[in-house]
């Protein structure tokens, strides 16, 4: 089976992109299931609402992971509550709404969709590590295949869940830093894996955001109230082959520009 996993889907630029390429992209890459980080989803490319949610439901994407901007919107609250195709970080605090993975079937598998966050130059969330450990054994009797999405900031952080990871789940992929990096490979005992899948939306910008205002920033460190950039948009996302033991055979990058 195959799994396409679309990377920080960033406002309405992200949402139109995902609505144009997703069809094309799965007749290229026949996805058995189709997952998004949604963080950045809402208009503001600050959390996400039921609408935007909607929307990339009508795109085609099954489900989806969030990060550290998953509590902006107010209504996110509830609607984590009461859709199970959301998934945030697992490693909140126990009484935090929503939950941490879900479980799909797709492909004639049952399918573990698991999202974590890190700590470093984050907010100090509990252990992604045990986290992942303690899950890891909650879901390996219900899911032949388990994805992970690690939500976060520095390269190691992710390097080591990847390698902590590695034989045990079927794909860490990293999200956040909306940079696509080119170091995606499968690593030993069949866990596909890249630092960051890259974002989907403005492309100009910086991040997504408008250059001119995160270039002032930088020079007069002034606080500013970031918005989306104009201009051409961008879908960074990875197509990973698992086969029938779960394990991943590939993982390819993939980035559209339109
Ligand atoms: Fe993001
Ligand atoms: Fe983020």
């Amino acid at each position: 089976m195959n799994i396409l996993f679309i990377g920080d889907v960033t406002g309405v630029a992200g949402l139109r992109m995902v609505d144009r390429q997703l069809r094309p992209l799965r007749e290229r890459y026949p996805a058995d299931l189709v997952i998004a980080n949604a963080e950045n989803a809402a208009p503001t490319g600050r959390g996400i609402t039921a609408a935007h949610a909607e929307r990339l439901f009508d795109s085609g994407v099954e489900f989806l992971t969030m990060g550290n901007h998953v509590w902006d919107q107010r209504e996110a609250y509830a609607l984590l509550e009461q859709d199970g195709r959301i998934v945030r970080p697992a490693n909140m605090h126990a009484s935090a709404p929503g939950r941490g993975y879900t479980i799909c079937h797709a492909g004639g598998k049952s399918v573990a969709i698991l999202n974590l966050i890190g700590r470093t130059y984050m907010a100090p969330f509990s252990c992604p590590f045990e986290t992942a450990d303690r899950l890891l054994a909650e879901i390996k009797e219900r899911a032949d295949i388990c994805l992970v999405d690690f939500h976060a900031e520095i390269t190691s952080e992710k390097l080591a869940m990847g390698w902590y990871l590695a034989g045990r789940a079927t794909a860490v992929v990293g999200t956040h830093t909306h940079v696509q990096t080119a170091d995606e490979r499968v690593l030993p005992g069949g866990t596909a894996y890249i630092t960051d899948v890259g974002m989907t939306g403005p492309r100009d910008g910086i991040l997504g955001v408008r250059r001119d205002q995160v270039i002032r920033r930088f020079l007069d460190q002034m606080p500013v109230r970031f918005e989306l950039a104009d201009g051409a948009w961008q879908l960074g996302a990875v197509y990973i082959q698992v086969d029938d033991s779960g394990r991943a055979t590939s993982i390819e990058r993939v980035m559209l520009v339109d």
